[in-house]
Formats: structure tokens, sequence, C-alpha cells
């Protein structure tokens, strides 16, 4: 796991039990350069900086999305399920169940799991 304990926040993980560190939109959004590109997917945060280069469809639209909540355009361009497994690896940690926007069909933000929990979308 590649997640740092800069201004994070711990929480209590599925059950209450295990301790989950998690991070604010706030510190994401510093992550927002070619030296280090963090974007937020479905609640999930991911450190994409070594795969930059090898996005099909070139780092621009990477880097447009650096920061920040990319889940739309994500969505929009219909990427593959294998897409979907291979994004699996990158994945840090969670955003802060305070910071996040209910999605439509979806549980309320408090009372969702800790990353390894949930990678349904
Ligand atoms: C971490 C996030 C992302 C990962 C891991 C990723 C990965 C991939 C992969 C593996 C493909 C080829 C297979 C497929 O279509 O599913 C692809 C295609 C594509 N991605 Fe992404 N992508 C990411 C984010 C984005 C974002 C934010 C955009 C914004 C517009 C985007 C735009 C595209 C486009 C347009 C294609 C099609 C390229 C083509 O067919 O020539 N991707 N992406």
């Amino acid at each position: 796991m590649v997640a740092k304990e800069v201004n994070s926040i711990k929480g209590l993980g599925p059950g209450g039990k295990k301790p989950v560190t998690y991070y604010c939109l706030s510190e994401v959004a510093k992550r927002n350069s070619m030296k280090e590109i963090w974007l937020v997917i479905h609640r999930h945060v991911y450190h994409i900086t070594c795969f930059l280069s090898k996005h099909p469809d070139g780092e621009k639209v990477l880097l447009e999305q650096a920061g920040a909540d990319a889940r739309e355009s994500f969505e929009d361009v219909g990427h593959s399920s294998d897409t979907r497994e291979m994004l699996k690896q990158y994945c840090i940690v969670d955003v802060h169940p305070s910071d996040l926007k209910p999605e439509s069909g979806k549980k309320e933000p408090s009372k969702r799991d800790a990353c390894q929990s949930c990678w349904s979308f």
C-alpha cells in the first residue's frame, strides 16, 4: 500500500473493528501533477502515476482529472470490465465518508465500507 499518513483520517472499517485510513478530497487534490497523480473513482483513491504513460488514450485525459473525481469521465468512456479489474491494483485508500456525495442507488456514505470490501460499480 502506497498511502502516506498525511492529514489522513483514521476510522473504523467493516463491523466497526478494523482501523482503516481514509483520505480527504483536499489531500487527493494536491496530487495533481506528472510527479504524483491521484484520482477518485467511485469513492476509491487511485495512485496512477506509473500508469500515465500506459493509458491507451494518452496521458492528457488523466492529467485533466488529476486530483479530482474522475468517475463521470471514466464511466462516459465505457471502460471494459478488464479495465475495471485492472484498476484495483492502483487503489491505495478510500475517500473519507464525510467527503462522499451519494451516488444514485447506493448506500448512505456514512455506512460505506472500507476499500477492500466494495468493488461494485
Ligand atoms: C485510473 C483511471 C483509468 C484507467 C486505469 C484507464 C485505463 C484504460 C484502459 C486499460 C483502456 C483500454 C481498454 C478499455 O477501453 O477499457 C482505456 C481506454 C480509454 N480510456 Fe481510460 N483509463 C482511466 C481513466 C480514464 C479517464 C479519466 C478518461 C477520460 C476521458 C479515459 C479515457 C479513455 C478513452 C477515451 C479510452 C479509449 C481509447 C481507445 O479506444 O483508443 N480513461 N483506458
